[in-house]
């Protein structure tokens, strides 16, 4: 049955793929373990089957869906997303396009224009991105809170997010709202005394946003240790705009994910590599903010995990697009097209601590994209093109 429509689905066999990522290096070649001439079959929302055509298990589906030898992968995992929210900063871009500077700040703009929306339009508006990127392949997103700043503001973003997404996260601490102004500490304790007690039940995920200009380390970390102690699980938006204590924070921590991770030095660096904690780059937000771009050699080759993340938000990533951060990913931080294709599933996955999507193996959810493309490679060789043509999510095709 289909957990969404309650209808009953048919066993699916996707046959005739010309190359699939599995993401298992023991089922294919590679570290994304890549299979030639494979299929796979999704039954009862999961993978049932998956290994070279020559073998399909005899009449184990009722629909064959042939991909005249395209590409297959595992459904995008985006582990960092802003969906609520209201109004845009189109200004701010353009100004920041002709020279102006990118600052923490921006982000008020948006909370003023989120507390005056109706419910009905953040929903609406959250709906809208989820099915934006569902369309370029993501299967599962993660998305934050955060453009509230006050706990019923937060509590009904949280509460909105429950309905679109089953990885929501409690941006308490993004930046001080305007009735705090000058009064961060105030803030922080009011974070700790009401909404994280009153956001809590509804969120997975405690975050913050560890910059100057928003929360220094002290803050910071005493609003993740109340996370903590609430049942949430820390991730940390940290060394964005400057150096600073955010990567060390994360690991301390045993953050599921440190994000954003662009201005590091050589002992973030080695800090991360001894963890478990994932280094997530968000390319959009350099690119949009015109801003440098991750170190991503310096982390793969310390042995750093690494996913790469859409982070869209009004302010500094108005992207849903996977494709389009892998393309980045590839040209401008040297990752290699296998790195980014599997940071953006496999990778996501493991900053979400989600061992069920980002692979295509028995018993993973049946997540799959189909590309108009003979291989995954395609993603980043041709920049901008809509390659993502088959979309099953939970094994329905979408
Ligand atoms: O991930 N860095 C903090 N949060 C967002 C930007 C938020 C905004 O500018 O509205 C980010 O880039
Ligand atoms: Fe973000």
């Amino acid at each position: 049955m289909c957990e969404e429509s309650g209808q009953h689905v048919p066993w699916t066999v996707v046959d005739n793929i010309g190359a699939l990522v599995t993401n298992d290096p023991e089922l294919g070649q590679g570290p994304l373990g890549v299979i030639r001439d494979a299929a796979v079959v999704l039954g009862d929302g999961f993978v049932q089957w998956v290994g070279p055509r020559a073998r399909i298990p005899e009449g184990s589906a009722a629909i064959r869906h042939d991909l005249g030898g395209r590409a297959a992968l595992p459904g995008f995992v985006d582990s960092h997303a802003h969906l609520v929210f209201a109004g845009d900063r189109t200004d701010e871009f353009a100004a920041r396009m002709t020279g102006a500077p990118y600052e923490a700040g921006g982000i008020r703009t948006t909370i003023a224009a989120t507390r005056n929306a109706s419910d009905a339009t953040l929903d609406r508006n959250t709906a809208r991105l989820v099915a934006e990127s569902l369309r370029s392949g993501t299967t599962t997103i993660e998305s934050k809170s955060g453009y509230g700043q006050s706990v019923a503001d937060e509590l009904r973003s949280l509460e909105i997010l429950e309905r679109h997404t089953t990885e929501a996260t409690l941006l308490a601490a993004h930046v001080t709202p305007p009735e705090y102004a000058g009064r961060t500490d105030d803030y922080v304790h009011m974070v700790i005394d009401e909404m994280i007690p009153a956001c809590a039940p509804h969120a997975s995920w405690i975050d913050v946003f560890c910059e100057r200009g928003a929360f220094d380390l002290d803050q910071s970390r005493a609003v993740l240790r109340a996370g903590t102690a609430a049942g949430l699980v820390p991730r940390v938006h940290g060394n964005q705009l400057g150096y600073g204590p955010g990567v060390q924070l994360a690991v301390e921590l045993h953050a599921a994910s440190v994000d954003h991770v662009t201005h590091t030095t050589a002992s973030d660096v080695d800090a991360l590599a001894a963890s478990n904690t994932v280094a997530t780059l968000l390319p959009g937000a350099d690119f949009s903010t015109r801003g440098k771009y991750p170190d991503a050699r310096a982390l793969l080759d310390a042995g750093v995990t690494v996913a790469l993340a859409a982070d869209c938000n009004p302010g500094t990533s108005y992207t849903t697009s996977i494709p389009f951060c892998i393309t980045l990913a590839v040209r401008e931080m040297a990752m290699s097209p296998d790195e980014a294709v599997w940071a953006a599933t496999a990778g996501g996955a493991m900053a979400l601590r989600r061992n069920d999507i980002g692979r295509i193996t028995v018993g993973a959810r049946a997540d799959l994209i189909a590309l108009d493309a003979p291989s995954h490679i395609h993603l980043a060789y041709r920049p901008g093109v809509p390659l993502v043509r088959e979309i099953w999510k939970e094994g329905r095709l979408r």
